[in-house]
Parts: structure tokens; sequence; C-alpha cells
């Protein structure tokens, strides 16, 4: 996830991009940069760090130019730096471009390039657009004509904004999969990745739709499809104010990312093919000979370790042991030959996370670490890293990061298993079939939010909550109590649904709400018994499924193994609206930080 902004007008349009990058940070802040053109020529300043740093550049330079595009970037492809942040150019600079998303034939477009003598200059997917439309305008000498042939092209997904020096102030953009706005004034146009980033300027806008290329000068604004057809598309008006439009008009972040979680799974799953090699770069050969799992991580991470022990044993068939980062940091570990540590993180910094990882290291053994964040310390000290792509997860309460982990770990399971022949290919890729399903699945989950809403309006005044579920619904009884716990500081805790009678029934009376998740499947009977159980002692029931019950948040029908990522959705919202009710400050509750650095 990046952030594009871009401005072409009849004024300085210097002040207009910095600050809609600045609004756009959210998306990104590992460097930002700006192309803009002066004098006929495309000049480019770029840094590494927050916008703050680019404004001190562009300041020095006293960049004046009716049109520039630029990006804040939050690394995919490529670390962080001065090279790799955008925007990117053609060999020569007469074509500059900022792109969102990921394309996936990059390679194999930078070899076709490469042996027509391009050289390119990043480590990034995105560098090859610009290469491309280059190319093109070879040919066609038309920019337009040029830019709509290279996107035919890219495969992934994609908001790109290119300029070229020839045809001033002219933008070129096109959308797939990643999100891309129109803004529209007198005289003067906007793109960008969010409205926010234009919405001082005007509230009038377009929200392109996939497929669509748009062409915008200071004298008009054109959408065609990629042959040439003219496209017309609705315009809307915009009343949110400032504040809200950065949370995408949602009241809180956390709100907006449980939103962005069909997207934030899809982008995570496009990077996972049936291949281990490719999307965790284990050959086959190492998967066949790996002999368990030590699975380490923390808080909601560690909830996501818990269901990949579930599917690496089920799945891969292989042993997996989980535990608290912290704890294994201290523990005497009698480590096994063969064994790999898996660490999950979603900042990539927690500091027991990375110090389990580091004795795992030095007691020899492999390490593969699930992170959000390029070039973390953790991703940088494993031996794999395979990233999920949620971007920036802004609100202290993890979600979408929860889901991307649990989206790639069970990836992970079903990759081993048909490396190790545990699963047959077949069987592999009806799996990988059913994954695929999940953003639409997770879209349909989010329809529950009235209804949990709902729910939440009864419960909100109850002192202490209780999540019980078994097999892969456990974890996620754990996610659901420490979601509630952690934004709403209520008492919660979650339970395997069969430890109740040992211990604590004893807490439940008609003062304490019991949720309970109950995927169709082995234990959904066992759950039902639990519910009779908590409902004879005066309980309010809260059933999570996927079966046909009534009084039930009812889920879309799935097999077992993906009910614990689709049942995170209402869990998520439930404790999102207790505390919003309650009044909590959502997404910086009282004693947390997003990223624990320290012991
Ligand atoms: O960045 P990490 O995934 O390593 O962070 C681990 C935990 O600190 C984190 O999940 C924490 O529990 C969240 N606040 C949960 O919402």
């Amino acid at each position: 996830m990046c952030g594009i902004a871009a401005y072409t007008g009849k004024k300085n349009g210097n002040t207009v991009i910095l600050n809609g990058l600045k609004k756009l940070e959210y998306r990104g802040y590992d460097s930002a940069g700006i192309a803009y053109l002066q004098n006929a020529s495309i000049n480019i300043l770029k840094s590494v760090g927050k916008v703050e740093n680019l404004k001190e550049l562009a300041l020095k330079d006293k960049v004046n130019s009716f049109c520039i595009i630029g990006h804040t970037r939050w690394a995919t492809h490529g670390k962080p730096s001065q090279e790799n942040s955008h925007p990117h150019t053609g060999n020569k600079s007469e074509i500059a471009l900022v792109h969102n998303g990921i394309i996936e034939n990059y390679l194999e477009l930078k070899q076709r390039l490469a042996a027509k003598g391009h050289k390119f200059k990043s480590e990034t997917d995105s560098e090859v657009a610009a290469h491309l439309i280059e190319e093109y305008l070879k040919k066609t000498k038309n920019f337009e004509a040029a830019f709509t042939s290279a996107v035919k092209h890219l495969k992934g997904a994609y908001a790109i904004t290119a300029m070229y020096s020839k045809e001033p102030g002219v933008l070129m953009a096109a959308k797939k999969q990643s999100p891309l706005v129109l803004g529209i004034a007198e005289d003067e146009y906007f793109l960008a990745s969010d409205v926010p980033a234009f919405l001082e300027y005007t509230r009038k806008v377009i929200f392109l739709e996939d497929g669509d290329i748009i062409k915008i000068s200071p004298t008009g604004y054109k959408i065609t499809n990629a042959q040439g057809g003219n496209i017309k598309r609705k315009i809307s008006f915009i009343n949110w104010d400032s504040a809200s439009a950065q949370k995408g008009g949602y009241k809180h972040f956390m709100l907006k990312e449980i939103f962005d979680q069909p997207q934030a799974v899809e982008d995570t799953l496009r990077t996972l093919p049936l291949n281990i090699e490719k999307s965790f770069s284990i050959t086959p050969a190492r998967a066949k000979k790996i002999k368990g799992f030590y699975i380490i991580a923390c808080g909601t991470a560690y909830h996501a370790a818990l269901a990949a022990k579930y599917w690496i044993e089920s799945i891969a068939k292989l042993p997996a042991e989980v535990e608290t980062a912290s704890e294994f940091r201290y523990r005497d570990v009698n480590f096994q030959k063969d064994w790999v540590l898996a660490a999950i993180s979603q900042s990539g910094e927690t500091a027991d996370t990375l110090s389990a990882l580091i004795k795992a290291k030095k007691a020899g053994v492999k390490v593969l670490s699930v992170c959000n964040v390029l070039g973390s310390t953790i991703a940088r000290e494993s031996d794999f890293t395979v990233y999920t792509h949620c971007g920036p997860e802004i609100s202290v309460a993890s979600t979408k990061a929860f889901t991307a982990q649990l989206t790639a770990l069970y990836s992970l399971a079903i990759n081993l298993a048909a490396a190790r022949g545990a699963l047959s290919k077949k069987e592999a890729a009806s799996l990988y079939k059913e994954l695929y399903r999940l953003p639409a699945l997770m879209t349909q989950a989010l329809k529950t939010r009235e209804q949990i809403r709902k729910i939440a309006k009864k419960a909100y005044k109850k002192p202490s909550f209780i999540f019980l579920g078994r097999n892969t619904g456990y974890p996620l009884a754990l996610e659901g109590a420490l979601k509630l716990k952690e934004i709403s500081y209520l008492h919660a805790e979650g339970f395997a649904g069969g430890e109740i009678k040992h211990g604590p029934i004893a807490l439940i009376d008609a003062a304490t709400p019991v949720i309970t998740l109950m995927p169709a499947g082995k234990t959904y009977d066992k759950m039902l018994n639990s519910c009779r159980e908590v409902e004879a002692r005066g309980a309010d029931l809260i059933m999570i499924t996927n079966e046909c019950l009534s009084n039930a948040i009812v889920l879309p029908k799935t097999g077992e193994n993906l009910f614990p990522i689709i049942a995170a959705v209402p869990l998520q919202l439930f404790a999102y609206y207790i505390a919003d009710l309650r009044g909590r400050e959502i997404d910086r509750p009282r004693n947390l930080a997003k990223s624990v650095t320290v012991e």
C-alpha cells in the first residue's frame, strides 16, 4: 500500500502535492518523492523517511510547477531507499511514474526490456512500467497511446500515474485493484489514492474503477478503457470533514482497517502461489527435510501462530509447537534437528519475538518469518520471509494484519503439504481454490456489521465476557477476548470449549455474556453442548457459526480451516462497537503501543 497524489492545473502545485502526500502518510511512510515539470523537463526529488523530509528538499529547490506527481511509499519490492522510492523514470528522464500495488509479472517484463537496452536503477516492480511506456513511445510518439499499450501488459494490481516531458500538463493514469480517485475543479484536476489528498481544493470526485485509463490536463479529463472506448463515470460530492476523510469516512482507523481486510487478504494471497519455493523461498528438497516447527509470536500474532499449529499438523502432517516469544526466549529449549522456527510479527520489530528468533538462530535453527513491514529487523534476521501485504496498520489493535497472517500461514501449510507429498497436487489446488474465495467471503462477513452493532448495544454495560472455541476456534476465542479487553478495558477471557467445566464455568452468570465460535464440522455438536451448559447458568449467548442456526451470527459456509479467518471479522466488530459505546479512545488505547520494541 502506497499513496499517490498528482496535480495538473494553472497554479503552483507544490503545496497541493506535499500537503496531499502528508494526508496519505497513513498508506506508507518509508520514503517519498515528487516529479515536477519545469521548462519542459522533468525534475525529481526523493527522500527516505517521512514526507516532512521531502518538504525540506522541495523548499530548498523552490519547486514551482503546474504539473506534479507525488508518492509516499510502503515498501513491497526492494528496501526503503533513495533508489527504490518513487517516482521512477525510464532510461531517459522523459517519463516519470508513480505506482501503488504489485506488478506480478515485473521480472518477466524486466528481462524483455533489459534485452532491448533498458537499464534499471531500482529493485522495484514499479520501475518496469516506466521503461515499458518509454519503449512504446519509441513506436507511437504519443503519450496516451504508449501509456495505454504499456498498461495492457501489466499483470497484478496497480494505480499508476505518469507524466511525459514532451506533453507538458498531461497526466495519464490507470487503475486495477488499487484505489485511485479523480478530483475535479475549475481548470485543475487531481489524482490520488484517497480523497483527503485533495479535499481542501475540491469535493467533486470520481471514484475510478478497475480497467479505467484516465487522461487529465488543465483543460479537462477523459476516461477510456484499454480498447480506447470512452467511459462515463458518476461524479460524487464528498461531504466528510477532513479528519474523517483520512479514515476513509470511517469513525476510527480500526473500523477502516476491519473493512480493509478483503483487500489486504487479496493482496497477500496474490503473492502466494501454490509453490513453496516462489512463495516462501523454501526449496521443495528443503521442505521434505523439515521435521517440525517452533512457532513464536506475541499478542495477536501469537493467536495466528496457534491457528497455524492446527493447519501444519492436520494438513502438512508435521508437528508444531507454539509458544509466546517472551516465554520461549528464557526457556531451556532442547532444539530438535531439522525443525524450523517460524516468527510471526506485524511490525517485525517486537523485542521478545526478535530475541527468541536470535536464540534459535544461535542454536543453528533455520528461521522463517511472516512480517508486514518490509526490511524490518525480524525480516532481515530471518532465513526466509513471507510478507503480508496490508500496508501500514495504524490502529493499535491489530485486525487486518491478523487475518493476513492467518492467510499466509494457511497457505504455508498447504504449500508444505504439497511439497512433502502429504497432499496431492490436486488436493492442494482444491484447498487453494477455496482460499482464493476468502476476500469475497470476508466481504460477506462484513455485512454482519449492523447485527453486531445491535448485539453490542445490548451487551456493552456488562462487566465481563467469556469467549469459547475448540480446534481452530480456540485461538480465535483468545483473540476475541484480547481485542475486547485492549480497546474496551473490560474483563474478557478466552477458553477452549472443553475446559469450562474444569473451572471457568464458575465465572458464568447472567452478567457474563458468552461468545461461542462454532464452525460446522467435528466440534460443532460439542460447542452446542457448551452453549447449553452456559445458558443453563443464565448467561447471554452470542453464537458465531457457519451452520444454519437461528439467533446466531451466521457466516458464509466454508470448510473448518477457513472459519477462523472469516470469524475474526465479527469478533473485531464486536470489540469495536462495545469500545465505541463505552466512549473509549479506540485507535490509541491506554497503556498500549503499536510496536513493543522493549522487553
Ligand atoms: O508487531 P507484532 O505483530 O510483533 O506485535 C505483537 C503484539 O504486540 C500485537 O499483536 C498486540 O498484541 C496488538 N496490540 C494486538 O491487537
